[in-house]
């Protein structure tokens, strides 16, 4: 019997070590990229049980990585396919640990799924704002591990900017205590900020406490139709002078990632399919009321027809209207998922420049790459876009990948530097984007970011070739 296996049996009960069977839940990545292989998913159920994983890895010198929901889309919560990786699934480590209303602080598990921790916030009378399409099963581990944006950060942040205090199992299987719910806290470095975003390559965190808000009185949503990138940008623009702190979200979507939908969901109607280049969907949270919130939607739309930017719209008259809207828009990455394998670039640009990255990119991809199809669509209010490649139609996707994905990286990739964006604005670098980081990254930055590595991870067990590229 391996002895690592024994001690991993010892500190969460052999049930709790799964070895055989099918793992694919746990070895095969949402996008399926990758399909890897682990000697052992280990799933504990407390902090303790955490720490005595990571000691028992640790001594084995045997790499960990950690796992919440495996929603990730850049691959780095899977294992690869040595066989050597132990996964570490945070799942049963579910509990809500505590609500503070007055301090408006939750503080919960790291495997707690979004959707709870948001049921959580609403029960106690208040609003956890994190919002993504994989909140049904993504936790929030996952959410600070990878600093998730979704679809609320044009008005409350990223998950960084929603999350108060951490508990931390370090690579040598301490705890970090660090569960503060202070809003003010200038004792040295910031040892929160440094592991959310850090992709589990620092630490395990195995709880968090994270900021509510009050709820909004109300929340309107509405579909504009608009005739181009530079009329989604004049809307934006209009948005917040008409709405202020009340626009929560701007979510743009080119013309043929909306017709996915309809394409692999046919119960779904997108509106103003065939009359518009980009739909957009607007959500204004007002503390006010209902018709405050709707007359300053109407504002808007009636100065956007105007203008022009806008050439039709609807607001929805009722939660079940706004949900469908919503529903569409969270249906792309799934219709894009039914529609094969596919290459992502999640980027940022400033938000005024990216009007000109799109007509310059999508002509040059269609010059360099026969027959590409153009999926994009994102957050245009945090000037975050998933202009993502799909292969040819018809054409054979494995191939498409195998023969053309440099190649459309680097030319994305440039564009993005030309621009003076990001190469993730919000999923991370994982394995996919491991190698490409050292060009995208001054060496200065990266010196100090593999000097933290070695610092708090001297042996390299956590999550290793994620983030920092192994021979690097
Ligand atoms: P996993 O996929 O399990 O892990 C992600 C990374 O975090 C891995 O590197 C893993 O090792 C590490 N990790 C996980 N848990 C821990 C932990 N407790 N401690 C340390 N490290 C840990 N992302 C966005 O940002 N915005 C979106 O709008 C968005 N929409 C999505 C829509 C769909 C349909 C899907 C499938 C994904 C979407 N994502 C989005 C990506 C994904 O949901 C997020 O990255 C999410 O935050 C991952 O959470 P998870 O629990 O699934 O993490
Ligand atoms: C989204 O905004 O829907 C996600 O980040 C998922 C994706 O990029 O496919
Ligand atoms: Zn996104």
């Amino acid at each position: 019997m391996n002895p690592l296996l024994s001690a991993l049996r010892a500190a969460v009960g052999a049930a709790n070590v799964l070895t055989e069977g099918d793992l694919s839940a746990y070895e095969l990545d949402w996008r399926r990229r990758s399909h890897g292989k682990a000697l052992a998913v280990v799933r504990p159920g407390t902090t303790e049980e955490v720490a005595a994983v990571v000691r028992a890895c640790a001594a084995a010198g045997t790499p960990i990585v950690p796992q919440g929901g495996n929603t990730g889309m850049v691959v780095g919560s899977t294992p690869d396919a040595s066989g050597r990786e132990v996964v570490l699934s945070l799942t049963r480590m579910n509990r809500i640990r505590s609500v503070d209303p007055d301090n408006l602080t939750l503080t919960v598990d790291a495997g707690c799924v979004l959707q709870n921790v948001q049921q959580a916030a609403e029960d106690a009378g208040l609003f956890f704002p994190l919002s993504l399409a994989a909140e049904g099963s993504c936790t929030i581990g996952g959410n600070l591990a990878t600093n998730a944006g979704g679809t609320q950060v044009v008005r409350y942040g990223n998950a960084r900017e929603l999350c108060l205090g951490l508990e931390v199992v370090t690579a040598q299987g301490e705890v970090w205590q660090g569960l503060s719910g202070l809003r003010k806290d200038n004792t040295g470095y910031d040892l929160r900020d440094l592991f959310i975003g850090s992709e589990g390559t620092l630490g395990v965190i195995t709880g968090a406490t994270l900021k509510l808000h009050p709820q909004p009185a109300a929340t309107l949503t509405a579909w504009a139709a608009v005739p181009s990138m530079d009329a989604a940008l004049t809307l934006l623009g209009l948005a917040h002078r008409h709405l202020g702190a009340g626009l929560t979200g701007f979510e743009v979507m080119g013309r043929f990632a909306l017709s996915l939908v309809p394409r692999h969901f046919p119960q779904q109607r997108v509106p103003f399919l065939q009359e518009s280049a980009y739909g957009v969907l607007l959500e204004n949270s007002d503390q006010e009321s209902e018709p405050h919130a709707r007359a300053l939607f109407e504002k808007l739309l009636e100065a956007a027809m105007e203008d022009g930017c806008v050439t039709d719209a609807v607001v929805a008259e009722n939660i079940s209207q706004a949900r469908a809207l919503w529903h569409i828009r969270e249906s792309i990455p799934l219709a894009q998922a039914q529609e094969g394998l596919n290459i992502k670039h999640d980027i940022s640009i400033p938000v005024s420049r990216i009007p000109a990255f799109c007509a310059e990119t999508d002509a040059l991809l269609q010059r360099e790459i026969a027959g590409v199809r153009l999926v994009n669509f994102g957050h245009l209010g945090d000037g975050n876009l998933h202009y993502n490649v799909q292969a040819p139609e018809g054409g054979d996707m494995q191939a498409f990948l195998r023969d053309q994905e440099e190649r459309v990286n680097a030319l994305v990739f440039e564009q993005v530097r030309r621009f003076d964006g990001s190469i993730s604005a919000e999923h991370g670098i994982g394995t996919l984007k491991a190698a490409k980081l050292p060009h995208h990254k001054s060496p200065v930055a990266l010196g100090m970011m593999r000097a933290l590595k070695k610092a708090l991870d001297p042996q390299g067990i956590l999550n290793p070739g994620r983030v920092l590229p192994l021979a690097d």
